[in-house]
């Protein structure tokens, strides 16, 4: 069945809404962001990535919050940052192949920049109207869907960013009643993070474009309701156990 790449209009959010994308120079971010300026309802997009040179390092969080603050106000917030492969350093294969240099990587970039981009993110959200903010995180992280191993520091820095948006969407639902925060699973996504890993020549009809998986995942988010906030979807609209 051919996936629809046509581009959702974002009924649930307010007419002239305005979106941030951090991690815009992605495959996936970069889809986000043509689909949303697609959107007559959007009024403006606004793309943050490092390769653009309008996300500062992690390591200065002054400046990296600084960034995310000068977008203004915003209903939609889509975080795609993240990598497999950090400083050619493959996924795991066995538990031998752990290092605390690699896992500490995985952490900083899977878990600590998308929490850090929702702290900063929260004083752009309406208090009273309906927002989003999603992070893409990633099937492999779900720890009861777990049935293969490997990868340890990947799919553990992923389960911890789904518990990070968990705590989020208890502690929003206090101060954001209409808001909803989600961790989404973007399917497998032709992009040079999933590149490495794609057998050569192998029909995989599972495989997305990004602007499928963008699709997708934008209907998801128009789809969400404030009471499943802190949930973990897929990009068909599934909901995955953490
Ligand atoms: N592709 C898939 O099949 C797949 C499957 C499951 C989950 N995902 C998830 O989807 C997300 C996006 O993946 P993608 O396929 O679009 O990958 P991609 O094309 O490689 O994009 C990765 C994005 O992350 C940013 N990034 C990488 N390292 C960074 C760092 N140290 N600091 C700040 N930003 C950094 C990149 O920005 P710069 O290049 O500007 O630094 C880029 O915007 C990831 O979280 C990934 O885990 C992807």
């Amino acid at each position: 069945m051919a996936i629809s790449q046509e581009t959702p209009t974002m009924t649930s959010l307010a007419q002239g809404y305005r979106a941030l994308v951090i991690g815009a120079t992605g495959a996936i971010g970069g889809a986000l962001s043509d689909a949303l300026s697609r959107d007559p309802r959007c009024s403006e997009v606004i793309g943050l990535g490092r390769g653009a040179g309008s996300l500062p390092e992690l390591s200065d969080e002054a400046a990296f919050g600084a960034a995310i603050a000068a977008s203004g106000p915003v209903s939609l917030v889509l975080i795609a940052t993240g990598a497999l492969i950090i400083d050619d350093r493959k996924p795991e294969k066995r538990l031998q192949a752990l290092s605390e240099d690699s896992m500490a990587a995985q952490f900083r970039l899977n878990t600590i920049l998308p929490a850090l981009a929702i702290k900063h993110s929260l004083a752009l959200l309406p208090r009273q109207d309906r927002c989003v903010i999603a992070a893409l995180s990633a099937r492999v992280g779900s720890i009861e869907d777990n049935r293969l191993g490997g990868w340890t520091s990947y799919r553990a820095a992923k389960a911890a960013l789904n518990q990070v948006i968990r705590c989020a969407g208890i502690e929003l639902r206090r101060t954001h009643p209409q808001a909803v925060i989600a961790a989404l699973h973007p399917g497998t996504v032709e992009s040079p993070l999933s590149a490495p890993f794609r057998p050569e020549g192998a029909a995989r009809p599972e495989v997305q474009t990004p602007e499928q998986s963008a699709a997708g995942l934008l209907r998801v988010v128009d789809g969400l309701r404030p009471g499943q906030s802190g949930g973990f979807f897929a990009y068909d609209g599934s909901a995955i156990p953490y």
